[in-house]
């Protein structure tokens, strides 16, 4: 199953592909997550995303789509993946779609996560993330056992560095703009289909797996 994750940010994209592809057996890929690795190991492509993350902008295309289009080819996606944060702009999904039709396949669902943006607002205000395994957590939706620490692996967390407010505002102005019109896109290829985003982490999760039929 091909899977990717719409939503703006903080809607719960990354908390929800964790646990499907846990339930599914596929990887995760989150280009997010792909870009904080380089950031913290200070390879050239961190150094260029990180420009751009931290204004809360979205790293140009021509950094993005060829780590995906490479990444989705690994052996380890022969029985599907979920994509989280790509694609992000009409452009990728054309890129997306290219590469998969390219290979004989196509994306079988997307999951957009519906969330409004004063919501956003408190969620991204009270998430941390862990600085070892990336784990994501919330103060008061998700809290961790002992205050600060992952109950995962026992390293820190820290609030991202585009989590700050003013940075959020941005982010979800970009994502109106440039994100959002991928629901036509889907609605389209008739695969688009819409959670509730608003609900408790588990019933969401419920949701999405009646969606699956997993
Ligand atoms: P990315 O890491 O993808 O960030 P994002 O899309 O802004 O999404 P987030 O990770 O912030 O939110 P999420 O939807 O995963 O929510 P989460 O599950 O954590 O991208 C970061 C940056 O990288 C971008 O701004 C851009 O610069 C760049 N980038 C990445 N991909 C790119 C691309 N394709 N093209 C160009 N640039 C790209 O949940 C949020 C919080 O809410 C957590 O604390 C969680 O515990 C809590 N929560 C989750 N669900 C619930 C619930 N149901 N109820 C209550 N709380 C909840
Ligand atoms: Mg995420």
């Amino acid at each position: 199953m091909k899977i990717i994750m719409l939503g703006a940010p903080g809607a719960g994209k990354g908390t929800q592909a964790k646990m499907i592809a846990e339930k599914c057996g596929i990887p995760h890929i989150s280009t997010g997550d792909i870009f904080r690795a380089n950031i913290k190991q200070g390879t050239e492509l961190g150094r260029k995303a990180k420009e751009f993350m931290d204004k809360g902008l979205l790293v140009p295309d021509e950094l993005t789509c060829d780590l995906v289009v490479d990444r989705i080819q690994k052996d380890d996606c022969a029985n599907g993946f979920i994509l989280d944060g790509f694609p992000r702009t009409i452009r990728q999904g054309e890129v997306l779609e290219e590469a998969l039709t390219g290979l004989g396949q196509k994306v079988d669902c997307a999951l957009d996560i519906v969330v409004p943006d004063e919501s956003i607002i408190e969620r991204m205000a009270g998430r941390r993330a862990c600085v070892g395994c990336g784990a994501t957590y919330h103060i008061v939706f998700a809290p961790t056992k002992t205050e600060g620490i992952c109950d995962k692996c026992g390293e820190k967390l820290i609030l991202r560095d585009d989590d700050k407010p003013e940075t959020v505002q941005r982010r979800l102005a970009v994502y109106h703009e440039q994100t959002q019109p991928l629901e036509d896109f889907y609605a389209a290829r008739g695969v688009l289909k819409e959670v509730d985003g608003t609900q408790t982490m588990d019933k969401v999760f419920g949701d999405i797996l009646g969606i699956l039929g997993v």
